[in-house]
């Protein structure tokens, strides 16, 4: 056999465009996506929010569009392949910007931010190394300088991005449990969490189930959250902290109390200041999940609902929830960057000490992920885009709808507000004629909307009537979509209204 050296040379039989890294290929493919959105979106877009019909019914629709689940001997090529995938997701998919979207967390996306994420996909840097992404680092770097000053944290402050509040969480609740148990002389990462006695986390009894989920996964169990009461604003009431931490017994280990700044379904904001001073006082770690609430900062009419976030040891935050970008957008910001010292890794094939010495050094040291995508060149674009103001006046906007959608709750005999926005969230009920069970009718008329496609607004419970109450099956809107209108409000409401005037109708004939 001739070695390969001496053969003539074996020339591609790819041309230079099926790399996104040739403008040439990318302005292709860009431009018949953008003709395949630009079709689907006039021609067979659901009417609603969501298409219509039973979630089997739209599943083998969206099944049957892609075709037998068959890997093809031969590809259909780029073009057709592309829209096809735009026939699947907008024939028979979600359209957050539909003005009647207004379920969950999950905001419509910024154009910029969107063009700006197929820049980074385009060019595939990953943040671990220097050499894997020179610029993706300067680029998280800058937009964790940014986000440390709205934070109003000091000097010593620090960031990574990570692929979700629940993570951010996690690493939060990691980087508490490293430190605690330091302070007991206990190396947890050497020795497992074993040796440490009795972890305690105290959250508000609302705080999103991450923090639950993160103490299970981080060997603590779930039984060590101490889930503490809340006052009748739904924030998390400081003299029971204060109690539940007196009563705790010299075989317990407090680990962190875990704020929340925007309850995912009331936007409630835990009292910060007290907090901060309880945890110090114990020398404890105050993680403050923002995963929700950190937008506020964005508008100077809102950001005092975050006073005392400066104080915290840990923040998440989640610009793919206020911040208008494709998930994931989350970062772990930290008061201190030695905290990340509990992550250092020395790696031979990313980076041996001389390297590193000699500044060729990358970002392992700050994630749990190896290879990591550069999330933050999306959240960079858009922050250069509208600055402040501009964020700050799509974060009020939707404030605004909210407010307005709770007056018109309010002015509604058929609907019962049960919390009001406090952020961009509402919650409210719809009330029935009493002869139906309300919470099974509220259920059952969400489900109507997921069927009819009309409206996608989101179910919760809680206590309809004061702390310590009954929780309840309760209705919520999410406004998110900052180019909304009060006629778009006042269309969700009407056709809440009718859903749920037609669900009590069918229900009562049904009984009959
Ligand atoms: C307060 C809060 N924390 C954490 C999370 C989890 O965020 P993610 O869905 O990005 O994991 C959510 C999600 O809604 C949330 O509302």
């Amino acid at each position: 056999m001739t070695p390969l050296t001496q053969a003539p040379p074996l020339p591609s039989p790819f041309p230079p465009s099926v790399l996104a890294g040739s403008h040439a290929g990318l302005a292709e493919v860009l431009a018949t996506l953008a003709e395949a959105i630009d079709t689907a979106s006039t021609a067979r877009r659901p009417a609603g929010p969501l298409p219509a019909g039973t979630p089997a019914e739209v599943l083998a629709a969206a099944a049957a569009a892609l075709g037998p689940a068959e890997l093809p001997a031969e590809g259909l090529g780029t073009k057709a392949a592309l829209q096809l995938l735009v026939t699947v997701l907008v024939e028979h998919g979600i359209d957050l910007s539909h003005p009647r979207a207004a379920a969950h967390l999950q905001p419509p996306p910024l154009a910029v931010a969107v063009a700006a994420d197929t820049l980074a996909s385009a060019g595939n840097a990953s943040l671990d190394t220097y050499d894997s992404g020179p610029s993706a680092i300067a680029v998280e770097r800058w937009l964790i300088g940014v986000l440390i000053h709205l934070a109003g944290l000091g000097e010593r402050a620090d960031g990574v991005l990570t692929p979700g509040g629940s993570l951010s969480n996690l690493m939060g609740l990691l980087l508490a449990r490293d430190a605690a148990a330091l302070r007991r002389g206990i190396d947890v990462r050497e020795h497992g969490v074993g040796a440490l006695p009795g972890p305690v986390v105290f959250c508000s009894e609302l705080a999103h189930f991450s923090t639950h989920r993160a103490c299970a996964a981080l060997g603590l169990g779930e039984a060590a959250v101490v889930p503490v009461p809340t006052d009748e604003r739904r924030r998390m009431r400081p003299e029971a902290l204060a109690a539940a931490l007196a009563g705790l017994g010299p075989d317990r280990t407090p680990i962190a109390v875990v704020a929340t700044a925007g309850t995912t379904d009331f936007g409630s904001v835990d009292p910060l200041p007290q907090l901060a001073e309880i945890t110090a006082g114990h020398g404890m770690w105050l993680h403050v999940d923002a995963a929700y609430g950190f937008g506020a900062l964005f508008s100077p009419r809102l950001a005092g609902h975050l006073a005392g976030l400066e104080l915290a040891d840990s923040i998440t935050l989640d610009l793919h929830k206020i911040g208008w970008q494709p998930a994931a957008t989350s970062v772990l910001l930290v008061s201190d960057t030695t905290a990340f010292t509990a992550l250092d890794r020395e790696v031979a094939y990313l980076n041996p000490t001389d390297d590193s010495e000699a500044g060729y050094d990358g970002l392992l040291g700050r994630s749990l992920q190896t290879t990591r995508r550069p999330d933050a060149v999306k959240a960079a674009a858009t922050l250069l885009a509208y600055g402040r103001t501009g964020v700050g006046r799509m974060v009020d906007t939707c404030h605004d709808l909210a407010r307005y959608a709770e007056g018109r709750i309010l002015a509604e005999p058929e609907l019962e507000l049960v919390a009001p926005a406090e952020l961009t969230t509402v919650v409210f009920r719809y009330r029935g004629s009493g002869t139906t069970d309300a919470d099974a009718l509220n259920g059952a008329l969400r489900r109507s909307l997921l069927e009819s496609g009309d409206a996608l607004i989101g179910r919760t419970e809680a206590a309809t009537a004061g702390p310590g109450s009954p929780r309840r099956v309760c209705l919520k809107f999410t406004l998110l979509n900052p180019t909304a209108t009060t006629d778009d409000i006042d269309g969700l409401v009407d056709t809440v209204l009718h859903a749920g005037r037609t669900c009590e109708r069918l229900i009562e004939e049904d009984a009959a």
